[in-house]
């Protein structure tokens, strides 16, 4: 993906910003680009966007004024609680603004072309969030926007949930490589970004699906074009008990994702036995946690008792989504630096 001209206007990345730190800053490999796919990012885009996330997570006062004046809008085909609420108060944090679009009564480019909508749309905005149906919605508003395209879920991807998953492994485990996740259930857009972000960081991961329910086989090529030093390892398999021996996470999702209702009956037999319970949980290792993106269907693909124990981060998660997005959001716009120049102007305290 080409820079993008309209993103690299942030005042607090400019040359003229004090930066009291000696530490050399990395470069920015991200700034002006589109985040719709993990396969857009490479192993180190992954590591500079976990490493911001840990430093905003950990001193978020030092960005309150970096994307002051942004504007983020969110055009959303499909619901949402953690998405579009993460975004909204992460940029509201970083000083920015968001505007969010409900989109679910029309698809994106039905009432105007998508492209005559990115080309209004850059004139007025800094970055532009989207939740489709159609992935290609999102890749062709990438290709026509001249500000940064962020994928807030689509048909096969959810790249924000994945690396904010990955953030959170490491953040209980300290270190991704070696580390052995399970994924049990449909081979959706949750397990497809998890699978790449996973093998992308040097992390193991199997998933169990029933028959014809894994993974798209592009996203398995993608994976295992990936299997280069130091990424992981990625396995296919129909048992969930096979996917969750000894594992360290065990990961479930919707079996019926938005716009797959009309299926959830039938899916609800098809996937009855890859249902992460108690017995399930038994198998991983002692210490594993168990994640889901969340909304969890309690009593279909988790058991309240395994949802609700001590070993459930979901929550985590939920609230990781935030930090890890206001890494994006920072380093998409190249702001990423910590804002001492503003402190030093309001004199307000940071902490
Ligand atoms: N996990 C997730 O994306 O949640 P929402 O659908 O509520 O945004
Ligand atoms: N796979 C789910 C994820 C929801 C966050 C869906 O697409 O509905």
């Amino acid at each position: 993906m080409t820079t993008k001209p309209y993103a690299m206007q942030s005042p607090a990345a400019g040359p003229n910003v004090r930066n009291n730190s000696r530490a050399p800053q990395p470069v920015n490999t991200l700034a002006g680009r589109d985040l719709c796919s993990i396969c857009d990012l490479s192993a180190a885009d992954v590591r500079l966007i976990l490493n911001t996330a840990h430093t905003v997570k950990a001193r978020p006062a030092q960005y309150r004024h970096a994307l002051a004046s942004k504007q983020l809008v969110m055009f959303f085909e499909k619901d949402s609680l953690r998405t579009r609420l993460t975004f909204e108060v992460g940029i509201n944090t970083l000083g920015g603004s968001a505007i969010f679009i409900d989109q679910t009564a029309s698809r994106l480019g039905a009432r105007e072309t998508l492209a005559d909508v990115a080309h209004n749309l850059e004139r007025w905005v800094d970055v532009i969030v989207l939740r489709t149906y159609a992935h290609e919605t999102i890749t062709g508003m990438a290709g026509y926007a001249r500000v940064p395209v962020v994928n807030a879920l689509s048909d096969i991807e959810h790249p924000c949930q994945a690396l904010t998953d990955i953030f959170t492994l490491e953040e209980h485990f300290g270190d991704l490589r070696g580390l052995k996740i399970a994924y049990v259930g449909d081979g959706n857009n949750v397990a497809h970004s998890l699978l790449l972000a996973a093998v992308l960081m040097g992390a193991n991961i199997t998933l169990a699906s029933p028959e014809g329910y894994g993974p798209k086989p592009e996203f398995i090529a993608a994976a295992q074009a990936m299997a280069a030093t130091p990424a992981g390892t990625l396995r296919c398999v129909t048992d969930p008990r096979e996917a969750v021996a000894g594992a360290d996470a065990v990961y479930t999702d919707a079996w019926a994702s938005m716009g797959q209702e009309h299926e959830a009956e039938m899916r609800q037999t098809i996937f009855h036995a890859y249902q992460v319970n108690r017995e399930l949980m038994a198998l991983a290792a002692p210490h594993a946690v168990f994640m889901h993106c969340l909304p969890a269907h309690r009593g279909e693909e988790v058991t309240d008792e395994v949802i609700d124990s001590a070993h459930s981060v979901v929550f985590d998660q939920a609230e990781n989504r935030m930090h890890v997005q206001k890494a994006i959001l920072l380093l998409l716009l190249d702001a990423a630096q910590p804002d001492f120049g503003a402190r030093k102007r309001s004199n307000i305290p940071t902490f």
